[in-house]
């Protein structure tokens, strides 16, 4: 039997109807169409389905769509700012801090929600808040160098 369900997403409302076990990841793609959320190990250690949760990062493999109920979402779509791409955005581009770019979306809500909280980590804090966002194609360097050049460079 599926339960009724509001989330928003981006500012966008969804009043969804989802079955019990269906996990918030699937929803957002699939019902939502927020491709941006990637599908990586579903067991919440890479870090490619992060998302914001009411402004905190959270892994969407790991959580149930009920629970997501009356929450506000945010996928990398939700950063700009009338279309136009956060410091910290254009820093990861014009520095070439990623290659495939499968873990840049939970990479840039990552480094999003620690600016955001704290304007000027230091190395270790930038290594630590991105942490449990795999990438296995830059060596993590030019992706940790954009977030402090970002952070020197004013607010987001
Ligand atoms: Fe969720 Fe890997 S797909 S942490
Ligand atoms: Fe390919 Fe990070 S750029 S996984």
């Amino acid at each position: 039997m599926k339960l009724p369900i509001t989330i928003t997403v981006n500012d966008e409302v969804w009043p969804l109807d989802v079955e019990p076990n269906e996990v918030l990841l699937d929803v957002l793609r699939t019902m939502v169409g927020a491709k941006s959320v990637k599908i990586g190990c579903e067991r919440g250690d890479c870090g490619t389905c992060t998302i914001l949760l009411d402004g905190h990062t959270v892994r969407s493999c790991l959580m149930l769509a009920v629970e997501a109920d009356g929450h506000g979402i945010t996928t990398v779509e939700g950063i700009p700012e009338n279309g136009v791409l956060s410091s910290l955005q254009d820093l990861f581009i014009r520095q070439n801090s990623f290659q495939c770019g499968f873990c840049a979306p939970g990479i840039v809500l990552g480094a999003h929600e620690l600016l955001r909280d704290n304007p000027s980590p230091t190395r270790h804090d930038v290594q630590h808040a991105l942490a449990g966002n795999l990438c296995r194609c830059t060596g993590y360097e030019p992706i940790i160098e954009a977030v402090l050049e970002a952070a020197e460079g004013g607010p987001q």
